[in-house]
């Protein structure tokens, strides 16, 4: 296969998203407009436009009705999921159900619309893709996609059709802790067989995957994890303690309003990561609820027992991948920390303790280790010649049991979780009604016994089965997992053609096909607004830049002997009222330079800057009428026209 010059990894964070390019031989993070090599998955829309990353971020504040965060909380599951249900009570927009799915509802230019969580985290993968494309120069197309590596089918199926709207050709999802082992043996020389173990603790999921590295072959043992602990949460519990707080100091409830309440978040997760690094940290918000100022603070011992079970929680799953992985805390060779979360110094002593005080691999960063991992899965597989990822091998598994129902309300285990991917594998089934012309199967995933406490993937029908007696009739049931971890299934009567093939998302929860192309085609119709806002965006700078041009040269003329320092005043200065006409510079600028024009220009200058000043969200045509005007009365300049 021909070598690829540029392959792209995307890390679609339930808070801070990520882009890595790998091109020769080396993989690079991608910073965003603002320089931050990380995105914060934050969509805001507002009555002129859609806001996205950090812009979305900083103006949450007063936006925050229509503000969207956490959408990868959201993405996969129903809506009537006990976690979205507890979620949705601490945002500060709304989410609606529509056909038992989560979708956001927000005011958009005058409108309310309503979205899907493929939408959402598709404009975040926009915005990482844009940027990539305006540093790297060319068009990015193929890309690998991370997600928890306990992310449940539905949850995988989404995020691809994700991708698919922002664009993307989405080349493999692969999980983050695979992706951060990636990263993690790429910065190493070792050669040999190794147990690592990788802890990666985001801003909304928990994953541990154990994988033995042997010289570029990656193969994971186990894995297991919550999609639903992170940063997120250790968060909730500081916003719940000073909630609490405010209550008693002043008999209000802050959480009745929403805008304090995103507030008093924002002000909870900077002082949990300053607790990373000092013992104390302090809130301060003025105005926060009724007018009342808000000053408190934080210990990190008070922090540490505030969630001292989400905290406990995180070693349940470390214990369980050694004993499916059938290893001892002895045998792992390597623990690789990964995700903003392992920051937490209790953290990485819990972890550090399990394992009898073994030091940790800090070796990888934290927040751009997946990204750079899935940069490398991409290269590989675009075909990438470079000796270091050369023969590269990565086999994962299901972190989930796949199954069907069957009588008793029993989930019947088809795959094993932790069965190395991509697999398949077939079972038979027996009608159980003399002339039964139809069989219903219920698609589960999970470890439970009964079907009730799994996840319920989807349910379909073969109708038009030969009618016999009771157990005569065959039917095969195949699942057939791919590379990126997605269930496609066959149900066929033996010895006929009667067949149906179905994915999941055709039955239940996901996004029909139809759907993802509408879809793409109102994304494409975003991408025309992103780049007409581009276009304000540039010419507003080419005239704060004419201006700021003008200013200095005005500075440079004879005039500002009397004029100068007032020239950067906003009112414009008057002139003597009977100037001294400058003596003639030698050179004479131009023939009609005269002290009138500079007058009149120094005071289009000063009240065009005032303009700026409060009209920032001009249209690109009001910023253009501005500069023909300034280029009129600037005309006498000649060399700055
Ligand atoms: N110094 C710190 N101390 C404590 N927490 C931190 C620190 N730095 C970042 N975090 C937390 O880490 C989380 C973000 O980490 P990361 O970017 O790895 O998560 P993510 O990729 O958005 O989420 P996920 O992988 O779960 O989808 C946030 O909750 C943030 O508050
Ligand atoms: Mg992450």
């Amino acid at each position: 296969m021909m070598g690829y010059n540029i392959s792209i990894g995307i890390d679609l964070g339930t808070t801070y998203s990520c882009i890595a390019a790998w091109r020769n031989g080396y993989v690079e993070v991608i910073a965003n407009e603002q320089g931050h090599r990380t995105t914060p998955s934050y969509v805001a829309f507002t009555p002129t436009e859609r806001l996205v990353g950090d812009e979305a971020l900083y103006k949450g504040g007063i936006n925050y009705k229509n503000t969207i965060y956490n959408i990868k909380r959201l993405i996969g599951r129903d809506f009537w999921d006990e976690d979205v249900q507890s979620d949705i009570d601490l945002w500060s927009f709304n989410v609606i159900e529509k056909l038992e799915k989560p979708y956001v509802r927000v005011e958009y230019k005058n409108e309310f619309k309503e979205f899907t969580p493929e939408e959402i985290s598709s404009m975040i993968l926009t915005k990482l893709k844009d940027n990539a494309q305006d540093y790297l120069g060319e068009e990015v197309k193929d890309a690998v996609i991370t997600v928890p590596a306990y992310f449940n089918d539905a949850q995988r199926r989404a995020t691809r059709d994700a991708g698919r709207i922002a664009g993307l050709n989405v080349l493999q999802i692969i999980n983050e802790p695979t992706a951060a082992a990636l990263a993690y043996s790429l910065n190493e020389t070792k050669k040999g067989k190794e147990n690592v173990l990788i802890v990666d603790l985001g801003g909304g999921t928990f994953d541990v995957s154990l994988l033995t590295i042997n010289n570029n072959i990656f193969t994971v043992k186990a894995t297991a994890g919550d999609t639903h602990l992170g940063g997120e949460d250790f968060t909730n519990r500081l916003v719940d303690y000073f909630v609490e707080e405010f209550k008693r100091k002043y008999d209000k409830d802050l959480s009745t309003n929403p805008r304090s309440l995103y507030r008093i978040r924002k002000a909870c997760d900077r002082a949990k990561c300053i607790l990373s690094f000092s013992d104390y940290a302090s809130i301060e918000i003025e105005y926060l609820f009724d007018g009342i100022d808000f000053y408190s603070s934080i210990t990190r011992a008070q922090f540490e027992e505030l969630n001292s079970d989400l905290f406990e929680k995180i070693l349940e799953p470390i214990e369980r991948v050694l004993s499916d992985a059938d290893l001892d805390k002895s045998d792992i060779d390597e623990i690789v920390l990964v995700g903003g979360s392992t920051r937490i110094p209790k953290i990485q002593k819990l972890v550090s303790s399990y394992f009898d005080g073994k030091k940790l691999r800090k070796t990888v960063n934290p927040d751009e280790a997946v990204a750079c991992g899935a940069a490398i899965q991409a290269a590989c597989l675009l075909g990438d010649f470079s000796e270091t990822i050369k023969n590269l091998k990565l086999q994962d598994v299901i972190p989930l049991s796949l199954g069907v129902r069957i009588r008793g309300d029993i989930m019947h285990k088809i795959i094993k979780r932790n069965s190395p991917i991509p697999t398949s594998k077939t079972i038979k089934c027996r009608t159980y009604r003399d002339n039964q012309s139809s069989m219903k199967f219920r698609i589960c995933q999970g470890e439970r016994t009964l079907v009730k406490d799994n996840i319920t993937l989807g349910e379909f029908s073969l109708n038009g089965i030969t009618l016999a007696p009771r157990g005569e009739v065959k039917i095969y049931l195949n699942y057939d997992i791919d590379q990126n971890g997605i269930l496609h299934i066959t149900a066929s009567e033996k010895g006929t053609k009667l067949s149906k093939k179905i994915t999941i998302s055709d039955c239940k929860g996901g996004l029909y096909q139809k759907d993802i192309e509408k879809l793409i085609k109102e994304a494409e119709s975003y991408k025309e607004d992103d780049k007409r806002k581009k276009e304000r965006i540039k010419t507003l700078n080419s005239l704060e830049n004419y201006l700021y041009d003008l200013r200095n040269y005005l500075k440079t003329t004879e005039l500002n002997h009397f004029l100068y320092p007032n020239l950067y005043q906003t009112t414009p200065p008057t002139p003597p009222t009977t100037p001294t006409i400058p003596p003639t510079p030698t050179t004479p600028t131009t023939p009609t330079m005269n002290l009138e024009n500079e007058i009149k220009l120094i005071k289009t200058v000063n009240s065009m800057i005032n303009w700026i000043h409060e009209h920032h969200n001009a249209s690109k045509e009001d910023y253009e009428d501005k500069i023909k005007e300034l280029k009129e009365v600037a005309k006498f300049i000649k060399k700055l026209c």
